[in-house]
């Protein structure tokens, strides 16, 4: 059990930084705040001198990369945050200054027990990526192949358990003041989390949802996952096959080898619709920068950290939606939604369906 005056102490580091990036003036101001809040980010700002406008990515990156990964998760929600602090968010995505790759050396032998020559040829020291949880490698494989080598940062996972333990501690005593700070549930939103980014810190689970889609997607034309090479696979190291391709966000490398546009459109939209629908396990990081486009024009993810699951009747709720948007039967679309309580019962199905036409028209 790490001591209250542990936890303290961080929570007071923390405001500091983010106090000298002005990312707590908003939260200070804020008549939902409570007092007692208040009171800490006084102390944590005193002396530090605040910028006029907040750097809440600065601050995040700052205080390490727990942080960096919440960031993230704040930015998808600007109905929570406010517009401008969810684009200053966005930044976070970014990629962020690479482990010098001794480190990643020594990561890869503790991981996979030995010389890293006993398992590759070749590794390049300068990565293709690096984020906050992992950093990529091209390498070659003593057997000749060509791979990716996904490292997780070292130390990220300590790193993510001891400030994951400060969140908690700090959500308990929030949602003991009641009021605002309790609606908003901030244990079960930190629970979620912890669930959620665990996940993201084993990566022989990523190989395992790559597998899984991969199984699940055999036999589908024009898409498919990377080969994973369980040999050099362990839960700080993946090695998957090398993809060579043009990533799917470079649009005019795309017209300039001559691929087809809205047949790739197509493709990608057909894919995630077997995944989600036919399947219920889905890629739920499909942004553009985690799909290449094969030179013979089969798409390709990569990327499985997050994956989705829906159950069976959620399944033919979201076709029914589809379908119905597409259709244009607004109607059994708002119906659907009241019968899965997506929408809560005491408003109008009729005015939610007309609703739905002003944006499904246009
Ligand atoms: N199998 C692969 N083949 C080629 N490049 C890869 C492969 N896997 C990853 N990369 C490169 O490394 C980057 C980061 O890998 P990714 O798995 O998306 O990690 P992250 O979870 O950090 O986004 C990718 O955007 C891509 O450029
Ligand atoms: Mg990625």
């Amino acid at each position: 059990m790490t001591a209250p005056r542990t936890h303290i102490f961080r929570l007071l580091k923390w405001g500091r930084i983010l106090a000298r990036h002005g990312a707590l003036k908003g939260l200070e101001a804020a008549p939902q705040t409570p007092p007692e809040v208040r009171r800490l980010f006084r102390i944590a700002r005193l002396g530090a001198s605040v910028p006029k406008t907040p750097d809440y990515a600065g601050a995040f990156r700052a205080i390490g990369p727990a942080a960096i990964k919440l960031g993230q998760t704040l930015a998808t929600r600007p109905d929570l945050v406010g517009e401008e602090a969810a684009i200053n968010l966005l930044s976070l995505q970014d990629s962020l200054p690479p482990v010098p790759f001794p480190e990643i050396r020594a990561e890869i032998e503790l991981g996979l027990g030995g010389p890293l020559e006993r398992f590759f040829a070749h590794v390049d020291p300068v990565p293709v990526g690096a984020a906050s949880i992992a950093q990529v490698h091209r390498g070659t494989t003593i057997e000749g192949r060509d791979v990716a080598i996904k490292v997780l940062r070292p130390g990220v996972r300590k790193n993510f358990a001891r400030d994951i333990e400060t969140y908690e501690w700090a959500a308990a005593h929030l949602e003991a003041l009641g009021g605002e700070a309790t609606r908003l549930r901030p244990q079960l939103t930190i629970a979620n989390f912890k669930r959620w980014t665990m996940r993201e810190l084993d990566l022989r689970r990523e190989a395992a949802s790559a597998s899984e889609l991969a199984s699940a997607m055999d036999g589908h034309p024009g898409y498919r996952v990377p080969e994973i090479d369980w040999d050099r696979t362990c839960g700080t190291v993946m090695t998957l096959e090398w993809i060579d391709g043009i990533k799917i966000s470079n649009r005019e490398a795309l017209i300039a080898a001559g691929h087809d546009l809205p047949d790739l459109a197509r493709r990608l939209v057909l894919a995630f619709l077997r995944q989600a629908i036919a399947g219920g396990f889905f890629h739920a990081d499909m942004h553009q920068g985690n799909l290449f486009v094969a030179p013979d024009s089969t798409i390709v993810a990569i990327d499985f950290g997050i994956m989705g699951r829906i159950n069976r009747q959620a399944r033919f709720w979201l076709a029914e939606i589809l379908y119905g948007l597409t259709t244009g039967n607004y109607k059994r679309v708002a119906e659907i939604h009241f019968e899965a309580q997506y929408v809560p019962s005491y408003h109008n199905v009729d005015e939610f369906a007309t609703a739905l036409r002003a944006v499904g028209e246009p």
